[in-house]
């Protein structure tokens, strides 16, 4: 297995971290560590064929700022330079276009490369697409850690619930609107929160995409598609985030014993995210950072999962999660695994 990291910011160190820390669980699977082969910021490029020493270039990046020396301007050209087998595209998510995320996605599928991700952008925008290409190339292409971080969902309803009907999925899908939320509860005023939750590194590089409930909806968007097989875009969610909650809103709810929180609920007809009034004491009345997600299912009936929507070595878990995955089928090795 020869890994490409497109991304080296939060996540792709965090993933980076991660491979090195599970080395010997990899080993002990499947005889051998995956190499990766290249990682790329959106400057410079390191490459090397046998395989990078990450701990240099988690290195490097902390002290310089970039991976490598050298630079690029056309990632499909360094792509297309590339041995590899899987990308691991983890570069900034870009809501209105899909980014760089959305080209080096379609031609890692083109070229016949797996792909993980947790790029939401050209997940929201082209879902159907995508998974098109990959069935089209028989590449796998993985995306758990899109929606809810750490906190197992997309794989939960295709493998544990692979034998369920699932009638609804209803949650809290962005950690800082739910910290904003849960701090005015405290009689905090929305902007201090807000600062606070960026520099604890949850809100996006432009906070209105939490606010607004954009990144909410991306990730309906995304359950809507891969839990209930619908075909939508970012664009057919009915948004309404929470700049509008005033404090008054907030002491009102607190009066019947209730909190306001940013719900995005996903169903066969359902799309959509607006702040709920939920009952203190409800599992959809946690506060902090955390996501939450109820999954109503037509056997098991509901079922709730919490856990960490966001954070470096959160997120890169839901990753490696996606790589065992692959490597399981793709890369059986010498290990116990085989
Ligand atoms: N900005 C997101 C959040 C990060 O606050 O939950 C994870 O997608």
């Amino acid at each position: 297995m020869k890994i490409v990291i497109a991304g080296f910011g939060t996540v792709g160190q965090g993933f980076a971290e991660v491979l090195l820390k599970r080395r010997e669980l990899l080993v002990d699977r499947y005889g051998h560590v995956p190499a990766v082969v290249a990682v790329i910021d959106s400057r410079t490029v390191v490459r090397d064929r046998q395989g990078l020493d990450l701990s240099a270039v988690l290195a490097c990046k902390k002290e310089t700022g970039c991976v490598g020396t050298e630079k690029y301007t056309d990632p499909i050209k360094v792509l297309d330079s590339l041995d590899y087998n899987l990308l691991v595209e983890v570069t900034p998510t870009d809501l209105k276009t899909g980014g760089a995320g959305l080209v080096n996605i379609t031609h890692a599928l083109e070229s016949g490369k797996d792909v993980i991700t947790v790029n939401k952008g050209p997940l929201a925008l082209q879902f159907s697409r995508l998974i098109g290409l990959a069935k089209e190339h028989g590449c796998k292409f993985r995306f758990e850690g899109s929606v809810g971080g750490a906190m197992p969902i997309i794989n939960l309803c295709h493998e544990n619930l692979v034998g369920e009907r699932i009638t609804s999925v209803r949650g809290i899908f962005n950690g800082t609107c739910n910290y904003i939320l849960s701090k005015m509860d405290n009689g905090q005023p929305f902007d201090q929160a807000l600062k606070e939750a960026q520099q604890m590194g949850y809100a996006e590089t432009d906070p209105t995409n939490d606010i607004e409930g954009w990144d909410t909806a991306a990730k309906v968007v995304i359950l809507a598609n891969s839990v209930f097989h619908r075909n939508v875009t970012i664009r057919d969610v009915n948004i309404t985030g929470i700049s509008t909650i005033t404090p008054d809103a907030i002491a009102l709810a607190a009066s019947h014993n209730m909190v306001i929180r940013l719900i995005g609920e996903v169903s066969d007809t359902k799309l959509e995210v607006s702040p709920r009034l939920v009952p203190r004491g409800h599992p959809l009345s946690i506060g902090g950072t955390l996501n939450v997600a109820q999954i109503d299912a037509d056997f098991a009936g509901p079922i709730t999962i919490t856990g960490r929507g966001a954070g470096r070595i959160e997120t890169a878990s839901a990753i490696l999660s996606d790589l065992i995955a692959i490597m399981n089928i793709r890369d059986k090795g010498e290990g116990k695994h085989a």
